[in-house]
């Protein structure tokens, strides 16, 4: 029997009702927080693109990840501008960069935030590519002795996790590899498993100062028509070693983000990348959407599809809902 048997609605009638039948539940042990790290003292320079973001240097983002510690952020995400960009990305594996001096300060400030690392060449290269160029190729193999190099630079500062996003193929089990022979092997590694070559970057990309100078970056990221792929990303990081697996971007992806949770067990990580950040932004500056309800319903909508934990510069945000 139907209707009138069955009203749905009777569970929709008030807000206690509501409460107890809600299946979602975002919790601030959900977050990631996403920081910029730059060169220099004293500087938190605005970015234009998206605004509420800064391009910090060390001693503003210590203070910037203590104010996300305070309000129950268990987590942030470090990507760095280094000072001078070559073609061997010399920035990201020296001891003295800025990503690795802002996790030595931040574990010594605030130890029981988790500090991840974003690694790959891109913000380091001076051509902006996420792996070394020959004949305008980005070349696989090579880019990979980097990118341990970077990953373990960043394990001997003191971070807690590694998140490679360069989508080179192979990239997890050299880090793996290179982490346990140097006496990391608890460190966990969360790969951006599925990241596709998306236009939702852009404004990151003015704020990490990271646009290739040549080409795209569609010979490495995954093609956006595909979601088979994506399952095999998925299977191979982990057999490489991935303890998490992420989905970038989330909110065009969120099919993705769900067939992944289905097809295995890892914790999955969704990634609400800048340009759906900034356009969030720009529509409220207009007061043509209600931030604030539009951040939670988005944040909980890639929670529903299946994310276990969610990047976001809306981080502090949505926490102050919470
Ligand atoms: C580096 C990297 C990018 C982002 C995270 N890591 C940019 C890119 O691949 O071009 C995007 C983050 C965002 O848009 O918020 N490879």
């Amino acid at each position: 029997m139907s209707f009138p048997f069955h009203r749905l609605r009777r569970l929709r009638n008030n807000n206690s009702i509501r409460k107890m039948v809600q299946e979602t539940r975002l919790s601030p042990d959900d977050l990631i927080y996403p920081m910029i790290v730059t060169f220099g003292k004293g500087v938190k320079k605005k970015i234009p693109s998206m605004p509420g973001c800064f391009q910090m240097s060390v001693d503003e983002t210590v203070k910037e990840a203590q104010k996300a510690h305070k309000l129950g952020i268990p987590a942030v995400l470090l990507f760095g501008i280094p000072e001078r960009k070559d073609t061997r990305a010399s920035g990201a594996y020296s001891d003295k960069g800025v990503v690795q001096k802002a996790i030595k300060t931040i574990k010594n400030k605030i130890p029981e935030l988790v500090v991840i690392t974003d690694v790959c060449l891109c913000e380091y290269m001076s051509h902006g590519h996420c792996g070394i160029v020959k004949n305008g190729k980005i070349l696989n193999d090579p880019s990979l002795e980097l990118l341990a190099k970077e990953a373990l630079s960043h394990a001997r500062a003191g971070a807690d996790m590694v998140a490679p996003s360069d989508m080179m193929d192979g990239r997890v089990v050299v880090i793996r590899d290179t982490l346990d022979a140097h006496g990391f092997e608890d460190m966990p590694i969360m790969s951006y498993a599925a990241k596709y070559a998306s236009a939702f970057y852009s404004p990151f990309r003015e704020a990490a100062e990271s646009e290739p100078a040549f080409g795209d970056r569609r010979s490495y990221q995954m093609d956006p028509p595909n979601r088979r792929e994506a399952l095999r990303e998925v299977a191979l990081d982990i057999e490489e070693g991935a303890d998490i697996v992420m989905v970038k971007p989330a909110m065009c992806y969120l099919d993705i983000i769900s067939d992944i949770k289905e097809s295995f067990d890892v914790p999955v990580a969704a990634y609400n990348v800048s340009g759906e950040y900034s356009m969030v932004k720009a529509a409220a500056i207009k007061g043509w959407i209600d931030e604030k309800k539009i951040v939670m319903e988005m944040l909980t909508s890639i929670k529903r599809a299946g994310a276990d934990l969610i990047i976001t510069y809306f981080a502090i945000d949505a926490v102050k809902q919470l």
